[in-house]
């Protein structure tokens, strides 16, 4: 059974998704769901469905992002996971912090990758008249947003649609598609995942 630990910042919608995924014959459980916001909601969220929780606050580390990542490791090797899950985490990591996981660290982002890495993916796409709009799932390297695709998933996007009704469509297609690259992810298979 491999163990998952996920990293939140905020309400953790995508974590819960993974949460509720992991059941009966998924090969794997969440041990630990770990936050850089001390009161995250996604923290509760997760205590009330009786998964162990850490959070670390990275304001008071203030630029000294290795001993921010020091203090959240502690609780991160504490609970020995096979694989970290990044779920709407929105700290920047170091070279040694992925280094560590690389090869078991994926990440959600809300967009069709390679197009828009970094922030506002949806005003983004809307600005630039795309036609379609979606989520990316993919391992974790030092390039931000930019390692293997291990799953995409691609929504309309609409006439009079705004950066609000776009990013409720592609955070629905988020919940399916994290969970379903997770599976294949922790039975050790690395095919991309394209819905639909
Ligand atoms: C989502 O848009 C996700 O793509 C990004 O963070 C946002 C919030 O995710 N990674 P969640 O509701 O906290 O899972």
């Amino acid at each position: 059974m491999k163990r998952v630990a996920i990293l939140i910042s905020g309400g953790g919608s995508n974590m819960l998704a993974l949460v509720a995924s992991m059941t009966g014959d998924h090969p794997a459980r969440p041990v630990l769901v770990a936050s850089n916001d001390p009161v995250a909601a996604g923290i509760a969220k997760a205590a009330g469905q009786g998964i162990p929780t850490a959070t670390v606050d990275h304001r008071p580390f203030g630029r000294d992002r290795a001993g921010f990542e020091a203090a959240l490791l502690c609780h991160i090797e504490a609970a020995a996971p096979d694989i970290l899950c990044l779920a709407g985490f929105m700290r920047i990591l170091t070279p040694g912090f992925i280094q560590r996981f690389q090869g078991r660290m994926l990440n959600i982002h809300p967009s069709l990758l390679p197009k828009y890495p970094g922030l506002h993916t949806h005003a983004r796409a809307l600005a630039a008249g795309d036609n379609e709009a979606g989520c990316s799932v993919h391992e974790v390297t030092a390039d931000l947003d930019a390692g293997p695709i291990l799953g995409q998933a691609r929504v309309p996007i609409l006439p009079g649609d705004t950066e609000a009704s776009l990013a409720d469509r592609v955070l629905a297609l988020e919940h399916r598609l994290y969970p379903a690259v997770l599976r294949r992810f922790a039975a050790g298979d690395r095919r991309p995942i394209l819905l639909p």
